[in-house]
């Protein structure tokens, strides 16, 4: 038997009120939640500037990121000269306020790649870089660059971890890509990032262009250019091409080439 509340208007009013109050529910949510995942994209930076310079097991507790972290100073690179720059560059108080991904949006502190040098398909890049240091004794122990480019379905964002000598490699890792899991998804596999540490950048008895590359079908080991070899990503040419493109760019001319020349010299 239906009732008399059974009316098209009572039933539109519950809808619409259901849908005011579910709106409310999720805008809050998001409201509230933002500055948890702000720390927590914070967070996951440090981990993975540490842990691309071997300085961090995966998984380790905040606590230990934070204390670790500390031993970490950003500085700012301009890229065109390879000098340290202040903040005030790029009206920041400190380098640490810095995001390069957001300058390298902004025409005033970006610069556009133009025809044959993207070759990292990233259509701008930052005029200054924020690296990060890490001194041990005295020395530079760590010289950590961010660097990124295009794979086969997006761009790969991640840290370079040279040694303080500036050529040799400490440690790789992406923290943010959206490759296919199993095939452009292994550059996050332990065992391909433990491939590496100890491998070289530069052929300096050659010259300073990078020389580094990943290898299609495995490094063979018994040439004497192996130290700058990587495997390719197996199942996955492009994405391994797309890593092999970005540290080339970042490592040229256009990248940290003039910067890491200057830490090599000593200067
Ligand atoms: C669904 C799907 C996802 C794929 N994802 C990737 C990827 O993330 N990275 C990649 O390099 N190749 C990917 N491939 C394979 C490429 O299309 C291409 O076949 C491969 O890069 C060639 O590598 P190989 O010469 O080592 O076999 C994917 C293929 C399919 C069908």
């Amino acid at each position: 038997m239906s009732s008399n509340k059974d009316t098209i208007s009572k039933t539109i009013t519950v809808a619409l009120l259901l849908c005011i109050v579910c709106s409310v529910l999720v805008a809050s949510s998001v409201i509230l939640l933002k500055p948890v995942q702000m720390q927590n994209k914070t967070l996951n930076l440090k981990e993975n500037i540490l842990a691309a310079a071997g300085l961090l097991k995966p998984g380790a507790p905040k606590a230990q990121i934070e204390s670790e972290f500390k031993k970490v100073t950003p500085r700012l690179v301009d890229l065109s000269t390879g000098e340290y720059v202040s903040a005030d560059l790029v009206e920041k108080a400190s380098a640490a306020d810095y995001d390069q991904r957001k300058a390298s949006k902004d025409p005033k502190f970006s610069d556009s790649l133009e025809g044959g040098i993207d070759i990292a398909s990233i259509k701008r890049r930052a005029k200054y870089a924020k690296v990060y240091l890490v001194e041990k004794d005295g020395r530079l122990d760590r010289i950590i660059l961010p660097v990124h480019g295009y794979g086969l379905w997006s761009t790969l964002y991640g840290f370079l971890a040279l040694e303080g000598d500036g050529n040799t490699i400490a440690g790789l890792g992406f923290y943010e890509h959206a490759e296919t899991p199993g095939l452009g998804g292994e550059v996050d596999n332990p065992r391909w990032k433990a491939l590496w540490p100890g491998k070289k950048v530069y052929n300096l008895d050659h010259s300073n262009e990078p020389a580094i590359s990943l290898i299609k079908g495995g490094v063979d080991t018994s040439r004497a250019d192996a130290i700058y070899g990587v495997d390719a990503l197996s199942g996955a040419s492009l994405t391994s091409r797309g890593v092999t493109n970005l540290l080339h760019f970042w490592l040229g001319e256009h990248g940290f080439q003039s910067y890491l020349d200057r830490i090599r010299k000593g200067a």
